[in-house]
């Protein structure tokens, strides 16, 4: 394998570099310390026998054919796959990769750090206190809302809303799910199956874990967000286009709902000027694997991934669609 040549398009963790190297297959990165243009991306991927991609990449179809004939692999540094075609991988014979279980615990702990945070105004209170303009203890201050008792409603319930779920049973909160499918593993967790209006009607705090796909692109858009109460708090840390973004300002603008917490919008990494002039809003830069166990793993088994290709073996966490 001495020959064999890596891509990684952004940084990753040493772990991920050294698995590699380990392998004995040489490694080269994007040395601007930027995401690359798409031009650029097409003008590397043929050079390489696999590559090491990450979500702000566009692996579409010209990528994909740029890379051939001797790119095999795209290893994703993320559980989700929705910037690339898998479509035309297949086609073009161009194996690819995830890492799902291995981000699980840390993005369900950041889901709760935004629920709370959203609920309880922390980032409004960290502003005041930062800027100097806290005035003192007031009874009236930064009032939030309870969490403990409430009812929270799931949107998705694979692995990562599951483990939302679970943690909800330290809040004694009542858990509702919707899915396409029932689901044993949250069932188990108490959570009953709802259709998605009962769930917006009936939760104090919605919680987004679904893929995106052309199904549930804009899942929540103007009709939608009707039906959240207009206390309901709002939290997505899947993809920002499951919710129709001008939808949710406006839901917001207007009061419709009382909250919302983002770790991922529609057009990363702009989040428009409006959303941000709002205190209701709890806005984090798509942080939900940021740990840094969590990103050492997930470069691991990305090139865990490649080395198995180019072995001819197959590969650990494989994208099947
Ligand atoms: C993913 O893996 O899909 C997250 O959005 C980033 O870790």
């Amino acid at each position: 394998m001495c020959a064999m040549s890596v891509y990684i398009t952004r940084a990753i963790p040493e772990a991920g570099i050294a698995k590699l190297t380990a392998a004995g297959l040489s490694v080269s990165m994007n040395p601007f310390g930027r995401q690359l243009l798409s031009e650029e991306l097409r003008d590397e991927v043929g050079r390489h026998d696999g590559v090491i991609c990450q979500l702000a990449d566009r692996i579409d179809e010209d990528v994909l054919r740029a890379g051939l004939p001797r790119c095999k692999v795209f290893a994703a540094c993320a559980v989700g796959y929705d910037n690339i075609d898998l479509v035309a991988a297949k086609q073009l014979g161009i194996t690819i990769t995830n890492t799902p279980d291995v981000l699980t615990e840390a993005t369900a702990d950041l889901t709760w750090a935004l629920l709370l945070a959203t609920a309880r105004r922390l980032g409004e209170g960290e502003r005041v206190v930062r800027a100097g303009a806290w005035r003192g203890w007031g009874m009236l201050d930064f009032l939030g809302v309870d969490v403990c008792g409430k009812t929270l409603g799931i949107v998705g319930a694979g692995r990562i809303g599951t483990a939302v779920a679970r943690r909800a049973s330290g809040f004694s909160m009542q858990v509702v799910y919707y899915d396409r499918d029932r689901r044993e593993q949250i069932e188990s967790l108490g959570a009953r199956y709802v259709s998605l209006t009962s769930l917006l009607e009936s939760s104090d705090f919605v919680s987004l874990h679904t893929p995106l796909t052309e199904e549930t692109r804009h899942l929540i858009d103007r009709k939608t967000l009707e039906c959240m109460n207009r206390h309901a708090v709002l939290i997505n840390t899947s993809r920002g286009a499951v919710v129709d973004q001008a939808a949710l300002l406006e839901a917001l603008q207007y009061g419709r709902i009382a909250g919302a917490g983002l770790d991922v919008y529609e057009n990363e990494p702009v989040v428009p000027r409006e959303l941000l002039a709002l205190e209701n809003v709890v806005v984090l830069p798509h942080i939900g694997s940021a740990t840094v166990s969590t990103r050492s793993r997930m470069a691991e088994i990305a090139a865990e991934n490649v080395i198995a290709v180019l072995r001819g073996e197959e590969p650990p966490t494989p994208v099947k669609e």
